[in-house]
């Protein structure tokens, strides 16, 4: 039973070499009832008057024929596609546009062996015709009664018009219009792996939306109640070139693209696709199958050695126990997989999440009989997935800081035997071949198409996705970092072309990048680190084991030769410090009130987190605003943690007095005065921070505001934009403007805690009043006069405070 469109190549519509589809340049005319086409006779067609399109029987192993209307040899409808059977008939097979007006594919001369029909018969259909948009229509002697384009399979043709009532299918996956005018994407008719909604700026309820593949690539939604057709998708070749057919097109991979073919080429381009990252579609790689990347090629592998692919020639099919739970008992063992995760979507979420701690997971799992599985996304929101019996879809990653649990009987086999079966299918190989040659050809300049090559030939790390076998092993510590060679950051950054900011305060350049999965990050060039490289992973396997929402995280490193990288998610939103300090008014990008005090209460949750609750205790020592990042959705993210203790002493020590000296900055006084290192200089910069914040202006003069603040005056303090907006909370503003005067005592021990200010923050605790801080030229006093001498003793200082305060964490 298999299709004609077999396999799913996330390049290129995977049609075969092989149909036997010789278009007759016979301009044809209506086909009178009567007609039939024989799968003996593949060079019988009916075409539509322009030969663009042509229905006829296609092949690809000469052993299954369908009937299908094609373009450029591509098949865009199939009869009987959605049937149990996919369509298939026999060599002996016909297609009849019999006398009552009914379509009908039957095997063999046997009539009685119909394999689909349109049900038209008694509705007095006179006539059929291919019609040059692709749309294969029978009619009556006033309307169309039957058509393709009512009743498609996978593909929707530009001119198609899409409705809340069809569906396309392909396999267990089906792609639907909903009446809000989301489109989405499911598995089994059931778990929802994609959706595209209206923009939330359409609020009226849509009558009976459809949807058209415009011949110019957009994606769009019509309805009465829309004033004009709404774009959802572009296609990246949008309005270019001319002698294109672009369709739509749900393959048996689960995802949705759009592709542009030029006439007569028997090539098609992928121009945009649905899920970026395949390994997110539901059930890629079948029951207990676990998607990963081999490169950038998806692949199918097994949990662990205890079990079985279903299916030795197609990885796709999953996998099964060797043995099952219900056998033994008494001898259930968890494994454990680090970097991987069981997809959960709706309608599944709300009765499988949990929320605890990993390690409980894992237990909560293993005593309770229905659970099968686990999956704890340690991405500091504390969810938990539990997964029981049913359809359990994996996927694992460097990038993702999940780790799961599957039950397995008797203990864990986690080395291979000695041959595993592998995909051969060289068809498949020489399409890949046919599309990268294609892909490099069409998109990149010279210098870059060298470089890509370049990287090609080199990125099959053994560490980075490629597995020696079809077999998911633990290959990391379950917070260890992903090691990259220079080479790959190389390559996923484009030779560090996109620069990103230059960072925290000269620690060198970040750039924008792409690895293997499709995964976007930031690549930051570390300068002047002289440690080892011993010390360097260690230092940063601790950073990247700390995860928290408010934290930025640490995918991986690279510490090649005398090279220094990090590699860190990348944050869309920018920094901070780009919507405080620019001119917002230009811009339009004025932080609210809301938003800043949610910003304000993130950052202190994050460094709260760094102080108080992960394993190894940290002290940020650089916060400002440049180190506070945010996400889409104005979440803050503290980034550039744990960096303090990486750097050459000298150049730090260096660096901060620079920026001591050069303004009031962010150092608490400690600094200068050469006084031991401790959390509560973090709290000091946060102090200044937030003051900031709610300020909306830079170099804060801090006595200044306390006078205004004991006056009363605290709308002079606060933003004018908002005091004059009315719409911020003065009670929140009056807190957080307590809380920086808390923060930014001279004396440290005065500060309160970073958990102590999220509290005040919320509201949780009472709030004294402040004392004055004490202004930074009395504080400097207290310590020595900057000079080169002091700098030095300040830096051996730094080192000596900040090991014995994590020693005492
Ligand atoms: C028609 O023939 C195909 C190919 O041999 C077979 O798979 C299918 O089951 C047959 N259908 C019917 C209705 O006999
Ligand atoms: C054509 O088909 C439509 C819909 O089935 C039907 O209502 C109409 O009566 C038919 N016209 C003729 C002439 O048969
Ligand atoms: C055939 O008709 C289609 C649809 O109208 C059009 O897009 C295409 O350009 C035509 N092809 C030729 C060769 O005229
Ligand atoms: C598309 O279908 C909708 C709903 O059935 C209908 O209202 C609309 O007129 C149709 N548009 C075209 C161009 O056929
Ligand atoms: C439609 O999409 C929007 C935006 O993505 C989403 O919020 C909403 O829940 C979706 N509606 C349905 C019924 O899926
Ligand atoms: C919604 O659409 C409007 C107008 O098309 C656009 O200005 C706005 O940015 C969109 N909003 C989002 C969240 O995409
Ligand atoms: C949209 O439909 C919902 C439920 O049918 C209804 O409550 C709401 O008032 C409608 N909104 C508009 C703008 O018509
Ligand atoms: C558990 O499995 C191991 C290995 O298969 C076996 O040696 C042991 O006897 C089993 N224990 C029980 C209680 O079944
Ligand atoms: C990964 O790709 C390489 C090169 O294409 C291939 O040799 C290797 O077998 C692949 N690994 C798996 C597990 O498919």
């Amino acid at each position: 039973m298999k299709q004609p469109h077999s396999v799913g190549v996330a390049f290129s519509i995977p049609f075969s070499l092989f149909f036997f589809i010789i278009t007759l340049a016979a301009a044809a005319a209506d086909i009178s009832p009567g007609s039939t086409l024989k799968a003996s006779n593949p060079n019988h067609t009916w075409t539509s008057p322009n030969t663009t399109f042509s229905l006829s029987f296609i092949s690809d192993d000469g052993a299954a024929f369908f009937a299908a209307i094609t373009y450029n040899g591509i098949p865009v409808w199939i009869a009987g596609a959605s049937d149990p059977g996919g369509g298939a008939s026999d060599s002996s097979a016909s297609l009849q546009f019999l006398s009552d007006g009914n379509l009908r594919l039957v095997n063999g001369s046997s009539s009685s062996a119909v394999v689909w029909q349109s049900n038209t018969a008694g509705h007095g259909v006179s006539s059929a015709a291919l019609h040059d948009s692709g749309n294969f229509v029978l009619r009556n002697a006033t309307v169309s009664v039957w058509s393709t384009f009512d009743n498609p399979t996978d593909t929707i043709l530009p001119s198609q018009n899409f409705t809340v009532n069809e569906v396309l299918r392909s396999g267990l996956y089906s792609f639907s219009l909903l009446s809000f005018g989301n489109l989405t994407l499911k598995w089994n008719n059931a778990i929802l792996y994609w959706n595209l909604g209206l923009n939330s700026s359409f609020h009226s309820n849509l009558t009976s939306p459809n949807l058209v593949l415009q011949s110019i690539g957009a994606l769009s939604l019509h309805d009465q109640s829309l004033s004009s057709p709404v774009a959802m998708v572009y296609s990246s070749d949008y309005a270019e070139g001319s002698d294109i057919i672009r369709f739509l097109k749900l393959e048996n991979d689960g995802n949705l693209r759009i592709y542009s073919s030029v006439k007569g080429t028997r090539t098609s381009i992928v121009r945009w696709v649905a899920v970026k990252d395949q390994c997110q579609v539901f059930g890629y790689c079948g029951n207990m199958g676990i998607c990963s990347y081999n490169d950038s090629k998806p692949i199918c592998i097994c949990p662990s050695m205890n079990f079985d692919p279903i299916d030795p020639k197609d990885s796709r099919k999953g996998c099964k126990r060797k043995m099952n739970i219900e056998d033994c008992p008494k001898n259930v063992t968890m494994l454990q997989l680090n970097h991987t995760e069981f997809l959960t979507y709706p309608p599944d979420i709300p009765s499988q999440i949990f929320f605890m701690s990993t390690s409980t997971s894992r237990l909560n799992c293993i005593t309770s009989s229905p659970c099968i599985a686990a999956t704890s996304l340690s991405d500091g929101t504390g969810r938990i997935y539990m997964k029981f019996p049913g359809f359990v879809s994996g996927y694992r990653s460097p990038t993702l800081p999940s780790t799961s649990f599957l039950k397995v009987c008797g203990p864990i086999i986690l080395s291979p035997s000695v041959s595993s079966p592998r995909r051969s299918d060289w068809r498949l190989h020489a399409r890949i071949v046919l599309v990268v040659v294609i892909g490099t050809a069409v998109g990149f300049i010279l210098l870059e198409a060298g470089l890509w090559l370049w990287c090609r030939r080199r990125s099959s790390s053994p560490k980075f996705g490629g597995f020696p076998d079809q077999y998911a092993f633990v290959e990391y510590e379950s917070s260890a970092p992903v090691q990259f060679s220079y080479k790959e950051l190389q390559c996923a950054t484009k030779g560090f072309k996109e620069k990103l900011g230059k960072g925290g305060g000269g620690l060198g350049a970040v750039y924008k990048g792409v690895i293997a999965n499709g995964t976007v990050v930031a690549v930051k060039l570390l300068e002047g680190i002289e440690q080892g490289e011993r010390q360097f992973k260690m230092e940063v396997a601790t950073i990247s084991s700390t995860h928290h929402l408010n934290l930025v995280r640490l995918i991986g490193f690279c510490s090649t030769g005398r090279h220094r990288l990090l590699v860190y998610e990348f944050m869309k939103g920018r920094s901070l410090d780009m919507f405080l300090f620019s001119s917002e008014e230009k811009s339009g990008k004025l932080l609210s009130w809301d938003c800043r005090f949610n910003i304000a209460r993130g950052t202190a949750r994050g460094i709260k987190y760094l102080h108080e609750e992960c394993r190894d205790c940290i002290v940020h020592c650089d916060i400002k605003p440049e180190n506070i990042l945010l996400d889409e959705n104005f979440n803050a993210k503290v980034s550039d943690f744990g960096l303090a203790r990486l750097i050459n002493p000298r150049n730090h020590r260096y660096r901060t007095l620079t920026s001591f000296r050069g303004n009031i900055g962010y150092l608490a006084p400690e600094w200068a005065a050469n006084l031991p290192i401790t959390s509560k200089a973090d709290v000091y910069s946060y102090g200044i921070v937030l003051l900031e914040i709610v300020s909306g202006r830079r170099n804060f003069e801090f006595s200044w505001a306390y006078e205004e603040f004991e006056r009363g005056n605290v709308m002079e303090i606060a933003d004018a934009r908002l005091v004059d907006d009315h719409k911020a909370d003065m009670e929140q503003v009056m807190r957080a403007i307590q809380v920086s005067f808390w923060c930014i005592q001279g004396e440290p021990s005065k500060r309160p805690t970073m958990g102590r200010v999220v509290q005040m923050l919320e509201g949780i605790v009472e709030i004294e009043k402040p004392p004055a801080p004490k202004a930074v030229e009395e504080m400097s006093a207290i310590g020595t006069i900057v000079n080169g001498r002091n700098v030095e003793r300040a830096s051996s200082s730094l080192l000596r405070s900040e090991h014995k305060w994590s020693s005492d964490c």
